[in-house]
């Protein structure tokens, strides 16, 4: 591998640093700091660079990668990669790796986190106990809604969505999933899942969750329209993109009682300025983009992203390439 410097933009774990660190030909140029580099710090940044590591808050557009010549791979430590100009990357040649699979699980464990929270209104019990609001035990307390036994729509049915659909079936749930590709058969036996349209799983599931890429074809797919069609009081869980549901729909849904509550991880934008509407509201949860955010997932997705780059470095093929056809 000829001497190459990579830009990683945010301290990533050490498992993935180290495998960089190990190729005495790989200089590596870690962003120090907690908050991302600015378009303008990045574009300075990897201007010499054959190598970017980058991150669901990194923006590599066109421009961005035309100020960077000498880019060989974008190695994203993510599933997703709406950040990228995949068609610029590719009209370059230029390979773009992720992270897929490692952080399925994780991500289906805190989507039932977000879930169970709203459902049961975890989070407002809380912050009702620490103002001290907990006078003595009330029949009509905090109630919430059942999960066991009760509807589940999954939105989306990759890899997320069949295991959160899994998981389900520990909660006795009857789980129906839409994909814009359409029916996955072979993914229905082991998740007790089965097909059926939009419309349907809207107008019919108790809980909605979001397991799409965020792409032309699915932003604002849950908008004032899609929401008008949820059965009054379901609960929208969103791990997928923040772009996927229009925001300002989800208020209006939210505080009309057409949902009963959200579980959200991910919000348009990120994070959420402190001003949003969204704030203001009890029913809903909100994370911050954390539903990855297992040690072991973080780590091997950390792996994984140093070892797209390696081979990239090397000429070889990305393991992991959501462009291969840059390889044809
Ligand atoms: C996180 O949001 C990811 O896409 O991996």
């Amino acid at each position: 591998m000829p001497n190459s410097k990579v830009f990683v933009t945010r301290a990533i774990p050490a498992d993935g640093l180290a495998l960089l660190n190990g190729q005495s030909e790989v200089e590596v140029d870690v962003w120090p700091d907690m908050l991302p580099p600015t378009y303008e710090e990045l574009t300075q940044r990897v201007r010499d660079c054959a190598g970017l590591i980058s991150l669901v808050t990194d923006r590599v557009d066109a421009p961005l990668l035309a100020a960077a010549p000498n880019l060989r791979v974008v190695s994203q430590m993510a599933v997703g990669f709406d950040n990228i100009d995949l068609a610029a990357a590719t009209a370059r040649r230029l390979p773009v790796g992720n992270t897929p699979g490692v952080l399925t699980d994780a991500t289906a464990d805190f989507a039932w986190a977000l879930l169970m929270a709203a459902a049961r209104r975890v989070v407002e019990g809380d912050r009702f106990v620490r103002a001290g609001h907990w006078k003595a035990w009330h029949p009509t307390l905090l109630v919430g809604l059942e999960v066991h036994g009760a509807s589940l729509g999954l939105i989306g049915f990759g890899r997320i969505g069949q295991a959160v659909a899994r998981r389900a079936r520990g909660f006795d749930m009857r789980v129906r999933y839409y994909n814009g590709s359409g029916p996955v058969p072979e993914a229905e036996a082991a998740s007790g899942a089965t097909y059926a349209p939009l419309d349907t799983l809207l107008a019919e599931s108790d809980f909605l969750s979001l397991h799409v890429p965020l792409t032309l074809a699915t932003r604002h797919l849950i908008n004032a329209t899609a929401l008008a069609k949820v059965k009054r009081g379901a609960i929208l869980v969103n791990t997928a993109r923040g772009g996927v549901v229009d925001q300002a729909a989800l208020h209006a849904a939210l505080t009309s009682g057409r949902l009963a509550a959200a579980g959200l991880d991910v919000t348009d934008p990120e994070p959420l300025p402190m001003n949003s509407p969204l704030l203001q509201l009890e029913n809903v949860v909100i994370a911050p983009h954390i539903a990855s955010g297992s040690l072991q997932a973080r780590t091997r997705m950390a792996t994984m992203a140093a070892e797209n780059m390696l081979a990239g470095l090397r000429g070889d093929r990305l393991p992991y390439c959501v462009n291969p056809e840059v390889y044809g």
